[in-house]
Parts: C-alpha cells; structure tokens; sequence
C-alpha cells in the first residue's frame, strides 16, 4: 500500500504559525471540520520539533482520571498511575487535546487550571503536590465546529487560554489534488478532479443544509485508491459519495446519485 511520503502538505502556512506559537510559548487551538488534516498537521509539527507527543481524544466518556491519573494498591503499597496532562507536564512534551470541545465541563475545568499561567497543578488526588509543566510543554488542541454532532462551546476561559487560533478547512481543489496524489499512485487525474470537484459540490449542499452529511478529505483519498483499483469513476463515486446519504432515506441519496450521473454518466 502507498504511503505518503512526507505527509502532511502544508497549504496554509500552518506549520510556521504553529513553530512561532511554540517558540514564544503560546498554546494554539485548530479549528476545523473533521478530515481536513488537523492530526496530521500535529503529527508533523511533532516530528519536525523532534518532540514528544502524547495524545488524547476527547468524549463524553472522558474523566479527570484520565488527564491526572489514578492511584494504584499494589501488595499494600498505594501509588500513582499519572494521567496524561501530568505525564505531558513533567516530561515537557507536546499534549495535543483532540477534539476538546467534545469534553464535559468538569474535566475542562480541571485542564483549565494546568493551562493558566503559572502552569500548575495541584495534585489533589494524591499526595497534594503541586506539579509545574516542564519548560517545553507546549500544547495544542483541535475542536470541531459547532454544527458538528456532539460538539459544545468551549468555555470562554479555556478559550482564552489558546490565543493562537489556526482555522483548517477544506483546501481549494486544486490542493486537494495535490494531496490526494500522495496517497494514491495512479494515472486517473480526470476522474480525481471531478471527484474531487463532486466533493466540493456536496460540501457547499451540506454548509447550506441541503444535505445532511458534508465528505471530508478521507473521502477523496478513498475515491483515488478505488481508482488506482481498477474501479470505474462512476462506481467509486457511487461507493464514496451516494450510498452515505441513504442513511437519511432515499430522497437524500437520490439528489447525490443524480449529481453523480451528471458528472459521471450512467
Ligand atoms: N495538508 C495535508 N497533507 C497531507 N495529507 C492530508 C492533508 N490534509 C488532510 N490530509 C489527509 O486527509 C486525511 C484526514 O486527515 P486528518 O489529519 O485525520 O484530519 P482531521 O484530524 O482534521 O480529522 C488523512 O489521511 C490525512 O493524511
Ligand atoms: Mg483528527
């Protein structure tokens, strides 16, 4: 399977921004819908620092245990299991908070002491200590718009303590073909760009509400590696694009398989 070679394409600058925000040690926030590259921009800005990443996903699921830990027994001996903002805090790592408006508002509160200034915390779960974020700790956080299921407003002052903000949308088509290259080896460079060029149609319905559902870049990759399958354009389409939309019945899937036909044919 191909791999991208370096991965990420840094269409908007977002790399420079991310290293000045780093060097002046300012946390940064991405905003953007999902697939259009934050992870992957992280990750990369990880490798180039040569830093270390840890990560977490946020959900409704997710407790305070998780950011500081938990304590441990073991053979009558009561320890601590530090929980990932601790770990990231001491190590001076990179803490990248995924998707932080996916969180409750108990464990953002928790998150919002380590991040004010001082950058500390008080242990409180165990022995009281108060611990201070290494020199280097740097983090970055992503959160998906508000029309995106599942999401909440982000607590002004735990906005506030992002004030670099990084925006990330869907890149102009010819830049997503530029990146979709990169994951896929074949010559169908016709048939990509009106792929690509269909995605971008079903993005606009979707921001205007005339489709429920709006495919991100991991759609377009995967339509680009049908292709270099062997499957034809208009099937990949149907696959990738149309059958989604029959989630919401068949008047949904019917506007998107019409659009197919007249870009595709029968
Ligand atoms: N600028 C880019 N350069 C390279 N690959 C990209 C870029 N933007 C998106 N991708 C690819 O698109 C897919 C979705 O990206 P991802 O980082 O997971 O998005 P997000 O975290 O915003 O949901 C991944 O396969 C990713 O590698
Ligand atoms: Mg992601």
């Amino acid at each position: 399977m191909l791999q991208a070679t370096s991965a990420y394409l840094d269409w908007n600058n977002s790399l420079d921004v991310l290293g000045k925000a780093y060097d002046v040690g300012l946390f940064a926030l991405i905003i953007g819908p999902k697939g259009t590259g934050k992870t992957t921009l992280v990750r990369e800005f990880t490798n180039k620092k040569n830093a270390k990443l840890e990560s977490i996903n946020f959900s409704l699921r997710t407790r305070e245990s998780h950011l500081i830990g938990t304590k441990t027994l073991n053979e009558g001996t009561i320890g601590f299991n530090e929980g990932i903002l601790i770990k990231s805090m001491k190590e001076g790592s990179i803490l990248y908070l995924d998707e932080l408006n996916a969180a409750e508002a108990d464990v953002l509160l928790r998150l919002d002491e380590a991040l004010d200034d001082r950058r500390q915390i008080v242990l409180k779960e165990s022995t009281g200590e108060t611990i201070n974020a290494n020199q280097k700790w740097f983090v970055i956080a992503t959160i998906n718009p508000l029309t995106h299921v599942g999401t909440k407003e982000l607590p002004p002052q735990l906005l506030s303590r992002f004030p670099v903000r990084i925006r990330l949308d869907y890149p102009p088509e010819e830049t997503e073909f530029q990146i979709v290259k990169k994951y896929a080896s074949g010559n169908h460079d016709d048939a990509l760009k009106q792929g690509i060029k269909l995605a971008n149609t079903l993005r606009q319905a979707a921001a205007v509400e005339e489709l429920y559902y709006s495919p991100s870049l991991r759609e377009t990759i995967a339509f680009a590696k049908l292709l270099d399958s062997g499957l034809d354009a208009k099937k990949a389409a149907d696959i990738v694009f149309a059958n989604v939309y029959s989630q919401w019945g068949n008047v949904e899937y019917q506007k998107v398989s019409d659009i197919i036909t007249s870009m595709f044919g029968r």
